[in-house]
């Protein structure tokens, strides 16, 4: 079968109600969003006004003054109908290894938390950092705080114990959750002691009050008397029911950091009323969830899409949410399709990476197994190639599932493009249109013009507040300002490229800053130059993403040493480990170039563009190098690139 290049939906008039909504919702996004809220939650009461403030301000709020807990939302309402209903279904590192948690269950546990984060004096507006592995806890604990209104920050448990210290240093954290050890694809990562190291870094040194630990392995940790505290121990002596605090929309739910393109990574912040709205609605029209639905997201909750599509979009719609400790190739690389055919779930949602490295396996994995009671596919992350796409909907979907092609960001909270299931058309490579109450633009990116008509090229921008737009960068407005506002004033400015087809479709070009996507993580060179320059040997540091068949981009970086360092396989270890502890092992580089010098201006400027290139293996295409202080440099690292490749 050939790909086509559209996929029609299964009628056309749902695409032209979705047309009439969308209009609807972006001409009067007061009434449209007024009115989804009352829909969609449970208020303990009402909002003065909708929307106020503007991208031009940088002063965005919904639902003025209205009460509610997102807790409330994900959990209590669903517990008179549905409290026997499995909330939770997680699957740990090895096949089968499976626990269900009831919606009354989990009601019970984020209670216990709860009180037993209040016994040990975490208020409401304190911030929690949350450094866990993919167990039922991290859930827990992230609806816990929502529930007595402190605000969590949840780290991916892949980075390193640098980068927890920054984050306890930068939102000043008291309090901190881990675990002894965590599970992963067969090996066990030693998550207590990783913190202790982060705890004692000089930047995050006495921040920390309570370390509060649960037991996943019983592996040997080490302990801190008077800070670390057994969390399994001190939740199960816990009052089983804890109040709900009354939150202002307003009042901050999370942050959750992520890398820009400057300096160190920013602390998103969301806030509770638009962002419960935004990860309810676009939870259920992305994946058309109804009563029952089993669905999975096999992101990581450290990310935003596991914070919103594993925790709080499927749980506030009172489905089945599934959590899973493993990867996709252990113990082989049936491991997803597998638990479709035990677990029959209605949805399944990963990354183009993952896709991409288990369709090289060919069609007989999947074919092993009964796949049929998917509904919808879904992928984020980066740009889906449309090869993967199709193997995507033949062999995993037979044709008869929705792929939903997902674009959003942390900043966005939720899905601001993506096509709806059996309602948009499907183009593969293309995220389609936009969500209700999201109005993209396309920015000639000199002029920061609207570019009008169809069939163009510029940069993506949002023209409205929609409810689910991050309000701050933790303790820095202006960085927020900077960033998201100012480059195209009047818009917010996501920072990626885009096309918009001859059917007015949109197609997501790829970063248009300075930040990688590798394997749908988010890094900023600048934080892999950091890394690097932080070495003696290395005097200056470039890190440029390359085009990479499995994870989408790899990092190469191009180094000069120091006077007295010697290049050497011991040098460029060393170099790959400085990023891996500043940063953690996803960041891994995939070239270190080391050279002599690099290609500059005659004004010093290192031309990033010529790099590119020559990483990515585009030599032909180079253009005009006579304006470089040493022409001759861009030979050399040709050929330095080719013997590495
Ligand atoms: C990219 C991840 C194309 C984009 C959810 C964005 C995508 C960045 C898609 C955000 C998609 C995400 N198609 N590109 N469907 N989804 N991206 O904050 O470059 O980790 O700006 O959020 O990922 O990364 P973040």
């Amino acid at each position: 079968m050939t790909l086509k290049e559209v996929y029609p939906p299964n009628t056309d008039s749902r695409f032209d109600s979705y047309k009439a909504e969308h209009a609807k919702s972006i001409s009067n996004p007061s009434e449209y969003w007024g009115q989804k809220a009352l829909e969609e939650l449970e208020w303990f009461s009402g909002w003065d006004t909708v929307m106020q403030g503007s991208f031009l301000h940088g002063d965005i709020a919904w639902f003025v003054n209205g009460k509610l807990n997102t807790c409330y939302q994900c959990v209590d309402r669903h517990i008179e109908k549905r409290g026997g209903d499995v909330a939770i279904l997680w699957e740990g590192d090895e096949p089968g290894d499976v626990k269900e948690v009831t919606y009354k269950e989990l009601l019970r546990r984020v209670c216990q938390c709860a009180n037993a984060m209040k016994s040990q004096g975490v208020k409401k507006g304190d911030t929690v950092t949350v450094y866990l592995p993919m167990m039922v806890e991290v859930a827990v604990v992230m609806l816990a705080c929502a529930r007595i209104g402190a605000v969590h920050s949840v780290i991916f448990a892949g980075f390193s114990a640098e980068a927890i210290a920054e984050r306890i240093a930068a939102a000043n954290s008291k309090w901190f959750f881990t675990s002894d050890e965590g599970k992963r694809g067969g090996k066990t990562i030693p998550l207590k002691n990783i913190s202790d190291n982060a705890m004692a870094k000089d930047v995050a040194k006495g921040i920390v009050e309570k370390c509060f630990v649960y037991k996943r392995t019983g592996g040997k940790t080490g302990w801190t008397e008077g800070r670390d505290v057994w969390m399994d121990e001190l939740s199960a002596v816990q009052r089983p029911y804890c109040p709900c605090e009354i939150m202002d929309s307003e009042d901050p739910l999370f942050i959750l950091y992520t890398s820009g393109s400057t300096g160190r990574p920013k602390g998103v912040l969301h806030t509770t009323g638009g962002y419960t709205l935004w990860s309810h609605v676009t939870a259920k029209n992305s994946f058309d969830l109804k009563e029952g639905d089993k669905f999975a997201c096999v992101a990581d909750a450290g990310w935003i899409t596991g914070h919103t599509y594993i925790v709080y979009g499927p749980l506030s719609n009172g489905v089945t949410t599934f959590m899973f400790e493993s990867t996709p190739m252990y113990p082989d690389v049936g491991r997803y399709w597998d638990m479709v055919q035990r677990h029959k779930f209605t949805q399944f949602y990963t990354a183009p990476t993952a896709i991409r490295s288990l369709m090289r396996f060919g069609d007989d994995e999947p074919n092993r197994y009964d796949l049929s009671s998917l509904r919808v596919l879904g992928t984020v992350g980066e740009p889906i190639n449309p090869e993967a796409w199709r193997w995507y909907y033949e062999v995993i979907g037979k044709e008869k599932c929705s792929v939903v092609d997902t674009y959003f960001q942390t900043e966005t909270a939720g899905h601001v493009i993506g096509n709806l299931p059996g309602v948009t058309p499907m183009k593969p490579g293309s995220c389609t249109l936009p969500h209700f109450g999201v109005e993209t633009v396309v920015l000639d990116a000199q002029t920061g013009k609207e570019i009008e008509g169809n069939g163009v090229d510029g940069v993506l921008a949002i023209k409205q507040p929609w409810p689910g737009i991050t309000r701050t960068c933790l303790g820095d407005h202006e960085r927020y300002l900077n960033v998201y506002m100012k480059p195209y004033p009047g818009y917010y400015f996501p920072g990626d490229g885009v096309t918009r087809d001859k059917d007015g479709f949109i197609w997501i070009t790829g970063r248009v800053d300075d930040v990688l996507n590798v394997s749908g993580h988010r890094i900023g060179t600048a934080e892999v130059e950091s890394a690097l320059v932080a070495h003696p040997a290395v005097a200056q540091a470039a890190a440029i993403g390359f085009p990479h068949d499995i994870k989408g981009q790899g990092i190469c970086c191009y180094t000069t040493l120091t006077n007295g360092y010697e290049e050497s396989e011991d040098l460029i270890k060393e170099l790959r480990n400085a990023v891996r502890t500043s940063i953690g092992p996803f960041a891994t580089p995939d070239m270190i170039i080391p050279s002599s010098s690099l290609p500059m201006t005659r004004s010093g400027k290192i031309m990033r563009r010529i790099l590119r290139k020559i990483a990515s293996g585009e030599t032909d295409t180079i253009g005009d190098i006579t304006t470089l202080g040493d022409p001759s440099i861009v030979q050399i690292l040709i050929d330095k690139v080719e013997g590495v490749m």
